[in-house]
């Protein structure tokens, strides 16, 4: 499931990451990846090693884990904390699948990366080309959101990242270990989730309502690990 999750981050608070990400030096993105990955990437990257790091990383992380839409989409588990990126100067990313194992830097975890996340930092008007291409089994899908904006995808898609031919596109990207790993599994939670809560606003705290509520926690309780 591809869900677009708006206003993740105010527009004060992309302001205020972009500042902040502006007045480091950003390392080259192939120090941050496999073999495979080298020969696909041309990005810079955000080093992790940076004292800035930890704070940037967590504003993304809070925001997110915050935000209904994301914690029902994602049910997540373990969040990888938040890098960032930028695309510029014909800079792209090939098609690829994500490693399905990541290691946490900071608690040293090994995390399973079901879902990932791109939150974008930069207005779709200050750069040309950057469209994060998800394919599933529907086709090619090509997103470029507002800053601020989040997309979620299953980490098994294939995607990449068009050539950026202007300007610059910085992103703030992460995986999160989700509590039901099947995607399948998930979708089906997260629609009898937005279901309920469109039946308790049209109807308040039904015995129907009730009922649907108690079958979405006993399908979780078959499914969550
Ligand atoms: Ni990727």
């Amino acid at each position: 499931m591809l869900l677009h999750i708006p206003q993740v981050l105010s527009k004060a608070q992309v302001a205020a990451l972009r500042a902040e990400l502006a007045a480091h030096a950003w390392v080259d993105g192939v120090q941050t990846s496999g073999a495979q990955a080298a020969s696909l990437k041309q990005n810079l990257q955000f080093p992790p090693d940076s004292p800035a790091f930890a704070g940037l990383a967590q504003c993304v992380a809070d925001a997110l884990a915050r935000h209904p839409l994301f914690v029902s989409a994602v049910l997540p588990r373990q969040m990888l904390p938040p890098m960032f990126n930028c695309y510029q100067g014909g800079g792209r990313y090939g098609n690829h699948v994500d490693n399905a194992l990541q290691r946490d830097r900071f608690s040293g975890d090994q995390v399973r990366t079901d879902v990932s996340t791109t939150v974008f930092l930069s207005e779709p008007d200050e750069y040309d080309g950057g469209e994060l291409i998800v394919e599933d089994t529907y086709g090619e899908h090509e997103i470029k959101l507002e800053a601020g904006d989040a997309i979620i995808y299953p980490a098994t898609s294939l995607h990449r990242v068009e050539p950026v031919t202007r300007g610059a596109r910085i992103a703030s990207f992460l995986w999160t270990q989700s509590r039901v790993r099947d995607a399948w599994q998930r979708k089906m939670l997260f629609d009898l989730d937005m279901t309920i809560l469109k039946l308790r606003h049209d109807l308040g705290d039904s015995e129907e309502v009730v009922s649907l509520t108690g079958t979405y926690h006993n399908l979780l309780r078959q499914w969550a690990d």
